[in-house]
């Protein structure tokens, strides 16, 4: 299958409407959408990715007005929240209608909506009144791509459209959160902060490892993972340990490195979090790429955006 990759929203709205996926820009990550109304259509999103089944997706939709459509129930922060932060980095998890059909919310009773911030995907949800079903545009455990060029490299031929947004300007997938007994829960960090979030929720929980509190399936120990190993920790002390290796180094700041390594990135020059999460997969994907055997990275500072950046190095870091 050729796959054409433009700015077209009518080419994309086309072939949505015939059953097709296409890849969408989001200010977050690009996602792989389906018309989330056509259960055949979205079955095949789990099948391009190489998506498990118990793994729910997210149904992007244009206004908080939509909601009410996908929700059976929903609470009043949320269109507090949805009033001062969408479209944006967050997602709602609420009780499911029955017009969901179940591959998206992996047979479970919740569905999860997000209006995202990109003009040509809120103009294509807006011209088309259909709500889109995608998850990031990556093989399933694979870092998530911030460029068309990104879904290239991995869908190509396999879908027929990509629309090209440019770059993701937030880098980062959103935030997701849920209400269980009334009190709202993140089950995912990402691009918007705990901080923006206690703004409008002073109560805001995060979630602990309680087995009887909701968790988000997709939230796999290992994830964003490169193909060669990636080992997190103080860069003084890794670089000593696998001098000799080929290795691919991430550092958050400039850092003068005492001995040779493949490739260097940098997350941000100024030491700001919000450039480290625009670079953080470009980088993770230049150094799995650079011919080196390991990538030493370290953590960056643990607030705002940074609890996000920390929880995505962590994954790929993970034992898979
Ligand atoms: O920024 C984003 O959220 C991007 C863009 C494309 O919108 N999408 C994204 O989708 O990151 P995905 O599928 O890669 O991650 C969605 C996360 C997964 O951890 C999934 O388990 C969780 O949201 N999720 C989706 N529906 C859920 C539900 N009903 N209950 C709990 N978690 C849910
Ligand atoms: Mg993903």
């Amino acid at each position: 299958m050729e796959t054409r990759v433009g700015q077209s929203v009518a080419e994309a709205a086309a072939w949505l409407q015939q059953g097709r996926l296409v890849a969408i820009p989001t200010e977050t990550v690009y996602g792989l959408a389906a018309n989330a109304l056509d259960a055949d259509a979205v079955l095949d999103i789990f099948a391009v990715k190489g998506r498990p089944a118990f793994n729910p997706l997210i149904v992007h939709v244009h206004d908080a007005t939509e909601f009410a459509r996908y929700a059976e129930t929903v609470p009043d922060e949320v269109y507090q929240l949805a009033a001062r932060f969408s479209p944006g980095p967050i997602t709602f998890v609420l009780p499911r209608k029955a017009c969901i059909p179940d591959a998206i919310t992996a047979g479970g009773d919740t569905v999860a909506l997000r209006i995202p911030n990109h003009p040509l995907t809120l103009e294509l949800l807006r011209s088309t009144g259909m709500p889109l079903a995608a998850p990031s545009a990556n093989p399933s455990g694979y870092i998530s791509p911030v460029t068309a060029n990104h879904v290239l490299d991995q869908l190509g031929g396999r879908i027929p459209y990509i629309l090209d947004g440019g770059p993701c300007s937030v880098g980062i997938e959103s935030t997701v959160v849920t209400w269980h007994e009334g009190r709202c829960l993140v089950l995912r960090t990402g691009g918007l902060t705990i901080e923006e979030l206690r703004s409008v929720v002073p109560t805001v929980e995060t979630t602990s490892d309680d087995p009887a509190q909701p968790r988000s399936p997709g939230q796999l120990t290992s994830h964003y993972a490169p193909r060669i190993p990636l080992v997190l920790g103080n860069l003084d002390e890794l670089l000593e340990r696998h001098a000799g290796q080929r290795i691919g180094l991430l550092s958050f700041r400039p850092l003068a490195v005492p001995i040779a390594v493949v490739r260097h990135e940098v997350l941000s020059t100024t030491g700001d979090l919000g450039e480290a999460a625009r670079s953080l997969f470009g980088a993770l994907r230049r150094l799995d790429a650079c011919g080196a055997d390991i990538i030493l990275a370290e953590r960056v500072p643990e607030h705002g955006l940074g609890v996000a950046i920390n929880d995505r190095l962590q994954r790929a870091a993970a034992e898979r």
